[in-house]
């Protein structure tokens, strides 16, 4: 097999950064999200982290099926995407964009700056049976290239 088709494997890049609309207005700028449209699931949940002390890490998991949409939507923080093959670090500063997080994909957030708000859609209820919280489990369960 050729690097080049080795690499589309890689569940990393199906995640992504996606612009959401931005309503300019001197009053004061607007974002809107409408699931199916905007974000590629359906939303079913909303949570969002706040007060993070600062050198605090978030996440440290993976689902099996559930995906995320993430947000910045005050301040900044870093998401580590790690698939198991290949690890990105996204840093995310504004609320007019996110990153769309797809299954089976490790994650953790760090570099929180002071008073960041980190905004996460859902395309499913919470369901800890739906969680990898060992990295070792999360390695064993994916698909061998
Ligand atoms: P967790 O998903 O581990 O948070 P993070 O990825 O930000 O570190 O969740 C932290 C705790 O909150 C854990 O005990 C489960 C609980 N929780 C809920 O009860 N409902 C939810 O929707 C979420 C996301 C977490």
């Amino acid at each position: 097999m050729s690097r080049g088709a080795k690499k589309q494997f890689l569940v990393t890049n199906d995640c992504r950064l996606i612009d959401l609309p931005k309503i300019n207005d001197p009053r004061g700028s607007l974002t809107f999200i409408e699931g199916g449209r905007h974000v590629p699931f359906e939303i079913k949940r909303v949570y969002y982290l706040y007060d993070v002390p600062g050198g605090a890490e978030r996440g440290g998991h993976a689902h099996k099926n559930l995906r995320e949409f993430i947000i910045a939507m005050a301040g900044s923080f870093d998401v580590v995407l790690d698939d198991g093959r290949q690890k990105k670090r996204m840093h995310l500063n504004r609320s007019y964009y996110g990153l769309y997080v797809c299954p089976m994909i490790w994650r953790e957030m760090n570099n929180f700056s002071s008073g960041a708000v980190c905004l996460v859609l859902g395309s499913n209820l919470y369901d800890e049976s739906d969680y990898y919280r060992n990295y070792d489990d999360f390695i064993k369960a994916l698909p061998s290239v």
